[in-house]
């Protein structure tokens, strides 16, 4: 089902994407492992091929319009079309709002949302020309529950949920374009490490749990990718069992 599918992971270099990643490249499909750590995406490619697919690594900076629209060029340069998106990219220096931490608060607008739209727009022309394709958005627990402290994070995730149902409903029925949200809670990743708040990380250390792992999200990514023609898997909320 998967063979020679052309798929674009956004944030390969660690985490979610680089499990999806992994786990598709035993597919025997071509994969496109985008992010700003080089190295880990070139070491993950070697990876891939390894394992049957073929890999392109593209590094850049998701929030720099120009090189993620030339970025999108040259996938369709050289392998023709974008089958799949997984539109994984994001980061989380969450903080207690009297902090001020205006540049972090940017930076999640920057990335989480924007830079998912500027890929959706990579895609988008050449999904609608052929009427198929799949976009699969890696929203949050947090873009259905807020949280004290996780105010610009619920923003911009509470952002990508409603894109995405609003996106399922522009484009699948009339474009046979599939969209997903997929909705974790905790995942034992790297995307804490960029929290700067000691008050907020404190509090939070007080409420431990067994988090999720790398590979239970991109086991749900994989479901979601891997269904019939007909059926466009709309949502997956996934929860740590412990997590409330
Ligand atoms: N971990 C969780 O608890 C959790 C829960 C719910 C949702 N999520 C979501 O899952 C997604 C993946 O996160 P993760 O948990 O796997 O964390 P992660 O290991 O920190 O991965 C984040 C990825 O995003 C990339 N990225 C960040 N800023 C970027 C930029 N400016 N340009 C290009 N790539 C950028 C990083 O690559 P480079 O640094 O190499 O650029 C990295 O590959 C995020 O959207 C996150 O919000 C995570």
């Amino acid at each position: 089902m998967l063979k020679n599918k052309v798929i674009v992971i956004t944030g390969a270099s660690s985490g979610i994407g680089e499990a999806t990643a992994r786990l598709l490249a035993t597919h025997q499909l071509r994969l496109v492992l985008m992010a700003r750590r080089e190295s880990r995406l070139n070491t993950l490619a070697n990876e891939v091929r390894s394992k049957g697919s073929e890999a392109l690594v593209m590094p850049l900076d998701i929030t720099n319009r120009k090189a993620v629209l030339d970025a999108f060029e040259h996938i369709h340069t050289t392998w023709g079309q974008v089958d799949i998106l997984i539109n994984n990219a994001g980061l989380m220096p969450v903080s207690y709002l009297d902090k001020l931490k205006i540049v972090e608060w940017e930076r999640m607008i920057d990335v989480n949302l924007k830079g998912l739209l500027y890929c959706i727009a990579g895609v988008l022309p050449g999904m609608k020309a052929r009427k198929s394709g799949h976009i699969v958005n890696i929203s949050s627990a947090a873009g259905k529950k807020v949280w004290p402290g996780f105010a610009v994070y619920n923003a911009t995730k509470f952002g990508v949920t409603a894109l995405s149902e609003a996106m399922r409903m522009e484009l699948t029925p009339s474009l046979n374009i599939k969209v997903s949200v997929v909705e974790p809670g905790a995942v034992a990743t790297e995307l804490r490490n960029t929290i700067t708040d000691q008050e907020l990380l404190q509090d939070m250390s007080k409420r431990p749990f067994t988090p999720l792992q790398a590979d239970d999200i991109a086991n749900a990514i994989f479901y979601a990718i891997t269904q019939p023609d007909h059926v466009n898997v709309a949502e997956i909320f996934v929860m740590p069992a412990a997590q409330r």
